[in-house]
């Protein structure tokens, strides 16, 4: 049973329930409502006549114009390829959240992160509910630094943590991860969505009032989810996702949302012998290496954060059962099933009996359509088992219709693919470049027969 500190509040419209119920008594969603802490304002006679007192003004109402637009206060990592994605660095009173596959590497490159800062003079806190001190202890040495001076915490009750907060006043706190931390304000399991929603409230707001940057650690679901709460995802400043497979050296972490950066930069690390260390040269590693062309393979350029990057996309096009399957790593599935149905209505090549298998190579997802292009012409290229010529590359959204609809900034991705040595382009016509790229000869075209019938003259 609840104890009667604690309230139902319903995930689709906020309202709430003294107990919990299958539907939600306000807006009738189903199994929604969540146990949380209630607000002590909240107990008193009615909703509003016991709260006259805290209802008085605390701040000046003030027109936007004669408010101070100080910028933040930002405390670079020294991380490079983090402080990119970050925007520059740890905001005072920012709360990140940083997700992943478990053994990618969060805790590694927060611990790194975190000495650095230490380092430089600042004030820190790493409490870790996942592992002892010592086993942190184990990993600062593994990463050569046998003198971290970093404050660790051993502990996962969050009021303790807030109480060590208080008393420390750090500038950059690590919890990791937020999964294991809980409030004995409520009585669900450590890790369910009501403790890890409200943990994470109640360090949000902490992180407000004191000024202390805090990250969080977020564990992801198999579904590649962070477990729970896309609740976290509103609640935080910034949300940066690992990527990458833990089979290969090769991490990258996307921010997906960010109040003080752009969304969807992207840093590449290496995981080494000693740490994650930060590629600056990027553009190369999602690239398997060929000595000769193979039928299957096409190599995009993909531009999602600020910097071109090189990926092969692979298809490989089999003869399938009575139910042949479509399936797809580092793409989107279902816009697979659609460039299938596109590629047979409006060129003519039919894999309705064929399983189609396509992969982002070295475990990058890429979610922006301009990989549409080069996967269906791996996915040909597979079909008629003949390769690509050498040093070719594609990128270019295709719709419905097979019309070929451009991609932001081509003239930067062509560049990019032009200095690693890439000589033949299938592109959109609307990103035909005005001037020539030297060592670069482009075809562009509007539509998909179109690029097939390029394909074919390159033969
Ligand atoms: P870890 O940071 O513990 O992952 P997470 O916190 O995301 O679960 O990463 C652990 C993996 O990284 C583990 O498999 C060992 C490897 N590793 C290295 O290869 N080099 C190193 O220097 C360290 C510390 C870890
Ligand atoms: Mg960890």
């Amino acid at each position: 049973m609840a104890k009667d500190k604690t309230i139902f509040t319903c995930n689709e419209c906020g309202g709430t329930s003294a107990r919990w119920m299958g539907k939600c008594p306000s807006c009738n969603a189903w199994n929604s409502l969540i146990e949380s802490a209630s607000e002590p304002a909240a107990t008193g006679k009615n909703r509003f006549g016991s709260v006259h007192a805290s209802l008085a003004p605390t701040s000046e109402v003030l027109p936007l114009s004669q408010i101070e637009a100080a910028d933040f206060e930002r405390h670079p990592t020294g991380i490079d390829e983090l402080d990119r994605v970050l925007g520059g660095g740890m905001v005072e009173g920012g709360v990140v959240l940083i997700g992943g596959d478990p053994g990618i590497g969060k805790s590694t490159l927060l611990l790194q992160a975190v000495d650095a800062l230490q380092r430089s003079g600042m004030n820190t806190l790493y409490v870790t509910g996942e592992e002892s001190g010592a086993q942190v202890a184990m990993r600062s040495r593994r990463l050569g630094l046998p003198d971290s001076q970093v404050p660790v915490l051993p502990e996962i009750q969050l009021e303790k943590i807030l109480h060590t907060l208080q008393a420390r006043q750090p500038n950059i706190a690590i919890i990791d991860s937020i999964q294991t931390v809980y409030s004995d304000q409520l009585t669900s399991a450590p890790g369910s969505v009501a403790q890890v929603r409200e943990c994470a409230a109640h360090l949000t707001r902490t992180a407000k009032a004191t000024g202390t940057s805090i990250v969080l650690v977020g564990h992801v679901t198999k579904e590649g989810a962070l477990a729970g709460p896309r609740v976290l995802e509103h609640m935080v400043d910034t949300v940066l996702y690992f990527e990458g497979d833990t089979h290969s050296n090769f991490r990258l972490i996307r921010a997906i949302k960010n109040r003080f950066g752009a969304v969807n930069e992207i840093g590449v690390f290496a995981m080494t012998e000693k740490g994650l260390k930060g590629v600056s040269n990027p553009s190369a590693i999602f690239l398997s290496q060929h000595s000769e062309p193979v039928p299957g393979s096409c190599v995009m350029v993909t531009l999602e954060g600020t910097r071109p990057l090189l990926v092969e996309i692979q298809a490989l096009v089999d003869s399938g059962g009575p139910s042949p399957r479509r399936l797809s790593v580092g793409l989107d599935r279902d816009r697979l099933a659609m460039l299938l149905a596109v590629l047979h209505r409006h060129a003519g090549v039919a894999c309705m009996d064929q399983d189609v298998f396509v992969n982002a190579v070295g475990g990058v997802r890429i979610s922006e359509p301009a990989a549409d292009l080069a996967v269906m012409l791996a996915i040909t290229s597979s079909l008629r088992g003949k390769a690509l010529p050498k040093g070719f590359i594609a990128f270019g959204e295709v719709g419905l219709a097979g019309e070929v609809r451009p991609a932001p900034r081509g003239q930067d991705r062509l560049k990019e693919a032009a200095k690693l040595g890439y000589t033949t382009a299938i592109i959109p016509k609307a990103n035909a470049p005005k001037t020539a790229i030297p060592g670069m000869q482009v075809h562009a075209v509007e539509r998909i027969e179109e690029a097939m019938s390029v394909v074919r003259e390159l033969d």
